[in-house]
């Protein structure tokens, strides 16, 4: 049983993996893609979040196609699109065709970003359900290092080495397509086409025998309740504030600045004047150091707690970005320190807001609304995703380093300042008692 619920959730977290890898392997391309395109600071912007449109759009798309057809199913055509996307992208002559290339990727970046962890949880026997989608976010890691490492192992394969990089994604997408016909569909999905007997094989399958019959029963009372349940309800007085919370932190994982150096690290370390190929060695220290401190996460959340994770993280990150602003205004950034600086901000990140966001955004709504309250949170994180990959590129051009990096150390300590004051600790609850918990 624990095997096949491994299986399962590994397979699904393949999804999180493209998610990882499609987002970050651009970073190792723009230093080429920009001359190849002729691409002014704002064009390249608009052209690195092109990908985040279709990741907005794919959100919206995976909770209603998800639905229709089945988790599964969608997640099919999800490994497809990375695909079409790999495939597209890498053989593109102009500009439109590779933006549309890049656009198909996203909505299988936003697919992913909701169904992986979605189907991982609807799967799981509660008892491991944090820590198998945990692993979710893992694989998103992990997807970001392997782009980062691929990347760097192509560079010097001449004027086609973006084209490579971007075609490496083909391979894990193939192998999403095909392991998802060795997982059964989702048991949940299964009751609610009314395959009652289907959700029982299943449940026999990932719960055992004598905890399947119980475990039908208590989906079939909670689909009920799902589907009486609107995006309306989610304004009812008791959830608004949830809504509010889970929106926000949402927001400020991303205006935090991660992907500045997620999706643009080769080009910070361009514009300190360093060659490409150190850069790009470099961002394999940042995938590293992001994967190392996520496992440091994923042990310290339940134990520390969400809040106290995040306090220490922002509180870090700020720290952290003023010392690479400083470096920026007293120019000293010709040596090691701002590598030690951007190391140390990702380390920070990655041990607290980047899993922290993702387990509180699960764990805030009622059972009913969860799908809803998730959606809008993941919509708006998205969506703040897109506003800073278009703006970074053009701030550090016009900004200079020293002020961007400094705006973004405020907003860090602006995060740190709401959290402190309005998102209460979730560990070491069970949901329902949460939801109690809220409702009072
Ligand atoms: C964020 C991504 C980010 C990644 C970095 C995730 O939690 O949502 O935007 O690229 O962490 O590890």
């Amino acid at each position: 049983m624990k095997g096949y619920v491994i299986l399962i959730s590994v397979v699904a977290a393949l999804g999180g993996l493209l998610f990882g890898f499609d987002t970050a392997v651009i970073s190792g391309t723009i230093n080429f893609i920009q001359p190849y395109f002729g691409l002014s600071e704002a064009g390249l912007g608009w052209t690195v979040s092109s990908l985040l449109f279709g990741c907005i759009a794919g959100v919206f798309l995976a909770g209603k196609a998800g639905d229709h057809y089945g988790r599964k199913k969608v997640l099919m055509v999800a490994a497809l699109l990375f695909f079409i996307s790999a495939v597209g992208s890498a053989s593109a002559h102009s500009l439109v065709f590779f933006l549309v290339a890049r656009i198909l990727g996203g909505l299988a970046v936003g697919v992913a970003s909701i169904l992986s962890p979605m189907y991982i949880a609807e799967l799981a026997p509660a008892k491991y359900r944090g820590t198998l989608v945990s692993l979710n976010q893992l694989a998103i890691v992990i997807g970001i290092l392997v782009a980062f490492f691929s990347n760097y192992l192509l560079v010097d394969t001449g004027v086609n080495n973006w084209r490579w990089m971007l075609l490496v994604m083909a391979a894990p997408a193939v192998l999403l397509f095909f392991s998802l016909f060795l997982v059964p569909e989702s048991p949940r999905w299964l009751v609610a086409r009314g395959r009652n007997d289907d959700a029982l094989n299943v449940l026999v399958k990932t719960s055992g025998k004598e905890f399947a019959a119980a475990e039908l029963k208590e989906i079939e009372e909670t689909l009920k309740n799902q589907e009486e349940s609107t995006f309306s309800d989610l304004l009812a007085p008791k959830i608004k504030p949830l809504l509010f919370i889970g929106i926000i932190l949402a927001v400020f994982q991303q205006i935090t600045g991660i992907n500045t150096i997620m999706y643009y690290a080769p080009k910070i370390f361009a514009n300190v004047g360093q060659s490409n190929d150190s850069a790009l060695f470099q961002t394999i220290l940042i995938g590293g150091t992001n994967l190392i401190f996520t496992l440091v996460a994923m042990v310290l959340i339940d134990r520390l707690g969400r809040k106290l994770l995040i306090i220490i993280g922002s509180t870090g990150m700020m720290l952290m970005l003023a010392g690479l602003s400083a470096l920026y205004f007293t120019n000293q950034t010709s040596g090691v320190l701002v590598l030690v600086f951007i190391l140390g901000y990702i380390a920070f990140f990655a041990a607290s807001l980047g899993p922290a966001l993702w387990v509180v955004a699960a764990e805030l709504f009622p059972n009913r609304l969860r799908s809803k309250g998730m959606s809008i949170a993941i919509v708006s994180l998205w969506i703040a995703c897109t506003v800073v990959t278009i703006v970074f590129p053009v701030m550090l051009e016009k900004l200079s380093g020293g002020i961007t990096f400094l705006i973004f150390a405020l907003i860090c300590l602006a995060n740190l300042l709401y959290v402190l004051k309005y998102v209460p600790e979730t560990k070491g609850k069970t949901l329902e008692e949460l939801e109690k918990q809220f409702a009072k």
